[in-house]
């Protein structure tokens, strides 16, 4: 098979590293990748979302499969640019069409689709553009924190949780009044929040049957002890100690098969990835939001866990015979730390050349916003490299990873200490 790989994250490098060891895979590309996966693919450069080149591209390289990474070509509708075309409409894909991907793509929706499934979520009331002083009325009779999301894609800055009514008014204002993120917060979403702790569940599925991959938790803050503000995330664990076995089903029986049978019910066409963000309340589990992708840095850790051949897994899901596949999982542990660029998620300089990297021998170490320049690899983004470890142990998983990282040099660099740490007691 011929593979193309679409996006340029850790993730995509994670994806191409546990794909070229495939013996199903001949020729490897990614569009348009990163540092990392030109090392072990051929990179191409063409956006994610110029579904016109992409699609010559395919034609030209004889390409079989293609594999989807970042929400924004799936919400644009990549699937369904391919489906409508003669010439690419049998390559097959992983990612689902724009209808699904509205499962991330719109808030409100997924909100709706929960509510139509009877999948535990928080509850939330829509407010639209003309309604922004409804909707600073409404927050007066709630208790704090409050919690508010625009409807649209708003690249992870979308949240707002504020414990100040004011605050809260403000960012209502914003969003309605003022189209803080354009046409994304035409509609915002003001939520119950909830208590607890987060999980991501990921699903495989063919829009009939599912696989369950390895579960994760994610890391959002930019500060130790879940402190500053948000990012696209600081780490990642995987397997999380509170998502035995007991609650595992619960998630399954409550949240998994509801959604699958809902899509499924709806006539969407959903052969994808469903990223499951969810809140742990009480031992509950509640959705707090649907991707239609794999996470990142979670994707770094979940593919050091699985076992199978990863391109039969993705044919299978391409082509509708996920019934018969088996997931094996591979018992370790594995801790993933970004290292980011000092600054991040604000202003943060490029340009700095990485040293150590093939010192970093008890790591695995994805690339993410990264560039070749002749023959250094200098810093290309906000979040650098993803530095995944595993262990027989938690413990063990985490000292391996900054074991790598203390390898890892560049002026400016930034991590996390304390990636696994509350879920080690
Ligand atoms: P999202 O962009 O939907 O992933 O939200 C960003 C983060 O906000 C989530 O990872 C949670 O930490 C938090 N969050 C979102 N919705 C809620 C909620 N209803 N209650 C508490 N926290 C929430
Ligand atoms: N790590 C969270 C995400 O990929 O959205």
């Amino acid at each position: 098979m011929n593979i193309l790989i679409i996006g340029n994250g850790g993730r995509e490098h994670a994806f191409a590293w546990k794909i070229s060891q495939s013996p199903k895979c001949n020729k490897l590309f990614v569009a348009p990748g990163n540092a990392g996966t030109s090392l072990i693919a051929t990179n191409v450069p063409i956006a994610v979302d110029d579904f016109r080149q992409l699609g010559s591209f395919c034609l030209e390289q004889t390409i079989n499969l293609i594999l989807v990474g970042p929400e924004v070509p799936l919400v644009k509708g990549i699937r369904d640019y391919f489906s409508a075309d003669e010439k690419l409409k049998n390559i097959l894909m992983v990612g689902p069409d724009k209808t699904g991907a509205q499962l991330e793509g719109s808030k409100d929706f997924s909100k709706q689709f929960m509510l139509r499934h009877n999948i535990p979520t928080a509850k939330a009331k829509t407010f639209f553009s003309n309604q922004s002083k409804e909707a600073s009325l409404y927050l007066e009779n709630l208790q704090p924190p409050f919690v508010l999301k625009a409807d649209g894609l708003a690249a992870g800055k979308g949240v707002v949780i504020s414990s100040s009514l004011n605050e809260a008014k403000l960012a209502v204002r914003e969003m309605l009044e003022e189209k803080k993120f354009g046409k994304a917060s035409a509609k915002v979403l003001i939520e119950e929040f909830l208590d607890g702790i987060e999980l991501s569940v990921f699903v495989l599925t063919d829009g009939k049957d599912y696989v369950l991959l390895p579960e994760a938790k994610d890391y959002k803050r930019i500060g130790d002890g879940d402190t500053g503000p948000n990012t696209g995330g600081m780490g990642s664990v995987s397997p999380v100690p509170f998502a035995d076995q007991t609650f595992m089903k619960k998630v399954e029986e409550k949240i998994v098969k509801p959604t699958v049978n809902g899509l499924k019910k709806e006539n969407v066409e959903y052969k994808g990835f469903v990223f499951i963000g969810l809140m742990n309340v009480k031992g509950e589990p509640y959705v707090i939001e649907y991707n239609a992708r794999m996470g990142d840095p979670e994707t770094q850790s979940v593919m050091m866990r699985i076992k199978n051949d990863f391109v039969e897994l993705l044919i299978a899901c391409a082509m509708g015979e996920l019934k018969n596949q088996k997931i094996e999982i591979d018992p370790s542990y594995v801790t993933t730390v970004v290292m980011a660029a000092g600054g991040y998620p604000d202003y943060y300089e490029k340009g700095k050349i990485i040293s150590g990297l093939t010192n970093a021998t008890t790591a695995q170490v994805f690339y993410a916003g990264t560039k070749r320049s002749g023959e250094e690899i200098i810093t290309d983004g906000g979040r650098v490299l993803a530095v995944t470890a595993k262990g027989l142990s938690l413990r063990e998983a985490k000292q391996n990873a900054y074991k790598a990282i203390n390898e890892i040099q560049w002026e400016g660099k930034y991590f996390r200490k304390d990636i696994g740490d509350d879920l080690l007691s």
